[in-house]
């Protein structure tokens, strides 16, 4: 069995992944029709090369009009399921999905569709998905002040597990969500900002300092900061990786150049995630692939870093899938006959 066999087969878990940036352009063409807007394309091809690459701020502009194809519960618990049954064909058991709620659907209706959506998951896949609202940072205070009730209230029955701030890090500092943080921190649900991505040191400490950030969103800039990268590695603050994404949104000029291993040696605390899969042309499955090819990587590195998601998720159950992971290693390497794994001849690509 080859690396990427044990790969594919082995239960996986992510933590940063946008449900709107996962929004395969199949169903973002359904939801568009069945809310009368006209989207830059109509068909599959067209939507696809409109995902395609080009600045951040064309990213930006892709995923907002996403969201504005999002207009009803059942739009949301459509775009759940479908998201739900990707994961679960990867094999990705527990998932924390970021999504932007968008404030023209009353958020009793948005929360009943995405407790449906994640109840389907368990029962059709088996699978746990816990969400994570974010704020775009563009907003105002006022409205990210909103969505943090939003969060508080969604964090009955365990549908929402954290607050997030993503969108445009540059100008928009999380120092004026200071309050909706504050707010959040209170009521005991953690934060996970997206920081250090498209700005320096400076952000991740204001995410730290305004945000209470828990985990970061990226964080891969921290390695400018000799003091930042020390804080973190003492207090072992997570950071949520997405190396496809950096390379296409041009945090570094391609995966060998990232700089993923560098975090490792710095015995900063990483893990791997997809972020927004079908416009950086990616999976979770791939991420890791990509790298093992990319950074030699073994199927006990792949395992750690899964583990790594598990250890720090916003869930109380989190130990037991530790121990049920740990478990299902140990049986599917028995059961293929592999001690180490052969390498990983070629991975998929990133860029269309
Ligand atoms: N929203 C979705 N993906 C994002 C990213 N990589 N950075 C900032 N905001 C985002
Ligand atoms: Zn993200």
């Amino acid at each position: 069995m080859s690396l990427s066999d044990y790969v594919r087969v082995m239960p996986k878990a992510e933590l940063h992944v946008h449900l709107q940036g996962a929004t395969q352009p199949e169903t973002l063409l359904h939801l568009a029709q069945r809310n009368g807007i006209t989207l830059p394309a109509e068909t599959v091809e067209g939507i696809r090369e409109w995902y395609t690459f080009q600045d951040f701020d064309h990213f930006l502009s892709v995923y907002d009009l996403i969201c504005e194809c999002f207009r009803s519960g059942e739009d949301i618990e459509l775009a759940l399921r479908e998201f739900s049954a990707g994961q679960a064909a990867q094999n990705i058991r527990y998932t924390e999905v970021t999504f932007t709620p968008p404030r023209r659907i009353p958020w009793p209706e948005q929360f009943a569709a995405l407790r449906r959506g994640r109840e389907w998951a368990l029962t059709e896949h088996g699978i746990i998905i816990n969400l994570i609202l974010d704020i775009p940072r563009e907003y105002d205070a006022a409205v990210g002040n909103l969505i943090a009730d939003w969060a508080i209230d969604g964090s009955r029955a365990g549908v929402v597990v954290g607050l997030g701030l993503g969108g445009p890090e540059r100008g928009n500092p999380a120092a004026r969500f200071a309050d909706a943080f504050e707010k959040a921190r209170a009521s005991g649900l953690p934060a996970a900002l997206h920081a250090g991505e498209v700005v320096g040191p400076e952000s991740i400490w204001d995410a730290l300092a305004h945000g209470f950030s828990a985990r970061i969103g990226h964080g891969v800039r921290c390695l400018e900061d000799p003091r930042l990268v020390e804080h973190l590695r003492d207090r072992q603050i997570p950071l949520e990786v997405s190396p496809s994404s950096n390379v296409l949104l041009g945090v570094c000029s391609s995966l060998a150049e990232h700089p993923l291993p560098r975090l490792l040696d710095a015995g900063l605390y990483v893990t791997v995630n997809s972020d927004d899969p079908p416009m950086f042309n990616t999976t979770l499955t791939d991420e890791f692939l990509r790298c093992a090819e990319a950074f030699g990587w073994g199927a006990e590195r792949i395992e750690q870093l899964t583990l790594n998601a598990l250890r720090v998720a916003f869930y109380s159950e989190r130990q037991t899938l530790v121990e049920q992971y740990l478990a299902e290693f140990a049986r599917l390497r028995e059961q293929f006959g592999i001690q180490t794994c052969e390498p990983v001849e070629s991975a998929s690509h990133i860029g269309p």
